[in-house]
């Protein structure tokens, strides 16, 4: 008989905003003997799982690196690919997402993007913006270090021109300048495929996050993988710097 263990998940002490790296698309496909495409597309499905799972439990929050500042140095193909497929996933939301009441939101750098994505990011938002649900935010075009960089030259020319005093340049100041601005820091960032790094994803706001990963690539990650993860994030205690 299968047996699966049943993770007791306390929804009273969930994670307000989980963050994840769904690296391992190109892996899963490899092993497939399927073009790198075939995994990205996978993946995109999972997603929607991951989504409506999250949502369904209590999930504020979801935050996923959907495309890196740095990942246009991959073939043409699989960035046209992958462009294409995150434009389906925006056009498609209302579909997909169909009565789970998700708000979706866009954080990077979008003049980097096509004018057609762009302007879908608007429709997708404003569509949504009302939701009440989980609020998904798509890493897209985004980088750490380009999103910090942004910020400070926001700051040094609202110094210049004097809406603000150099005085108050303070964290909030700093915080307010980010893409997540309004938005709490993850508690929880997945990364799957094996790999422990961040990758230039939101560097300044998981100051104190807990990390979880595993070895299996993000095409094969279930609900149960997720729960999993709910599951060890209880299981820690934080302290954020205290005792
Ligand atoms: C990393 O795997 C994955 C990406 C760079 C893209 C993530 C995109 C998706 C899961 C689908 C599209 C997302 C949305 C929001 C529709 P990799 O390609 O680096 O895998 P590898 O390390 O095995 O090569």
């Amino acid at each position: 008989m299968f047996w699966r263990k049943q993770y007791q998940i306390d929804m009273f002490r969930l994670p307000r905003h989980i963050a994840v790296i769904m690296d391992g698309n190109g892996r899963w496909a490899r092993r497939r003997g399927l073009p790198r495409t075939a995994g990205h597309s996978a993946g995109a499905d999972v997603l929607k799982t991951i989504v409506k799972e999250c949502n369904r439990i209590g999930i504020s929050y979801i935050t996923v690196y959907a495309f890196s500042t740095e990942n246009w140095k991959r073939p043409k193909e699989e960035v046209d690919y992958l462009m294409g497929l995150l434009l389906d996933y925006l056009r498609n939301a209302e579909k997909n997402l169909a009565g789970e009441n998700v708000v979706i939101r866009v954080l990077g750098a979008r003049d980097g993007l096509s004018q057609e994505i762009q302007e879908q990011i608007i429709k997708t938002e404003n569509f949504t913006k009302d939701n009440t649900g989980i609020v998904m935010n798509i890493a897209l075009n985004y980088g750490g270090r380009e999103e910090i960089t942004n910020a400070v030259k926001n700051l040094i020319n609202d110094v210049k021109t004097g809406k603000l005093e150099s005085a108050d340049v303070n964290e909030e100041a700093i915080c307010s300048r980010l893409y997540t601005e309004n938005i709490p820091d993850p508690d929880l960032i997945i990364r799957t495929s094996g790999e422990q790094r961040l990758s230039n994803f939101l560097l300044w706001q998981c100051a104190y996050s807990e990390f979880w990963f595993t070895n299996k690539n993000w095409p094969s990650f279930r609900i149960q993988d997720l729960k999993k993860a709910i599951y060890d994030y209880q299981k820690r205690t934080r302290r954020f710097g205290g005792v």
